[in-house]
């Protein structure tokens, strides 16, 4: 089963997989760098890994415009339910979930968490998704940790990565990342999306190219890739 990806922006993710439309962490209409507006999406599942507004800001409108299921930890499922989400599937860190698409894991992240209103966040979290044969790691807003040599023991077919810095990993910690996970292929995100996140991932997939295994995948805001 083929799995086909699209950046839509910053940390926003498209991933279609059989007849499901899974969409990462929405943040399209106050993205200056987004590539759709949030009333274009699909979703059939809405996957949020932290409370920031640059990752949660349009999960509200999009959920109930498809009726799509929320994931996210338990504290941000609580918020959305008194926002009229009618469908969230709570995790928290380790803990996983059965989907009809496949299972769905909230994995580390060292990062913080809060609702812009202030409201509590939980733990911030990243995502591996298991679907039929195919892992991928959405590794969410985090600082480079040992442990992602953990989460890629199983195997990993792709990892998401932040390589912004200053919120989050950089470039030279994402491919410290890249060798502790040994992903098959790597995509780079969170960069690009105001000036004091702007990285030259060309150069970036060039360094994973020649000190790693890992096949870089770098595409524009629109941009599609299948696995
Ligand atoms: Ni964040
Ligand atoms: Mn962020």
């Amino acid at each position: 089963m083929a799995t086909e990806l699209t950046w839509l922006g910053h940390a926003t993710w498209s991933l279609a997989t059989g007849r499901h439309t899974l969409l990462i962490d929405p943040y399209l209409d106050g993205n200056p760098a987004a590539a759709a507006k949030a009333d274009e999406v699909g979703a059939d599942y809405i996957l949020i890994t932290h409370g920031h507004e640059d990752h949660i800001a349009d999960a509200v409108k999009i959920a109930k415009r498809t009726g799509a299921t929320v994931v996210a930890n338990y504290e941000i499922c609580n918020w959305l339910g008194k926002k009229g989400v009618e469908k969230t599937q709570p995790l928290n860190l380790g803990g996983a979930w059965p989907t009809p698409f496949g299972r769905v894991k909230m994995t580390l992240a060292f990062h913080s968490s809060v609702m812009a209103d202030g409201s509590p966040a939980g733990s911030p979290g990243g995502f591996l998704l298991t679907l039929g044969s195919q892992k991928i790691y959405f590794a969410g807003d985090t600082a480079l940790f040992s442990d992602m040599k953990l989460i890629g023991a199983g195997g990993l077919d792709l990892a998401v990565l932040p390589i912004g810095d200053v919120f989050t990993m950089g470039p030279d910690d994402a491919l410290e990342a890249v060798k502790l996970l040994n992903p098959k292929a790597v995509a780079p995100s969170h960069y690009n999306t105001w000036p004091l996140i702007r990285q030259d991932a060309e150069q970036w997939a060039e360094r994973v190219r020649s000190q790693t295994q890992s096949t870089p995948h770098v595409v524009q805001p629109g941009g599609k890739f299948s696995l």
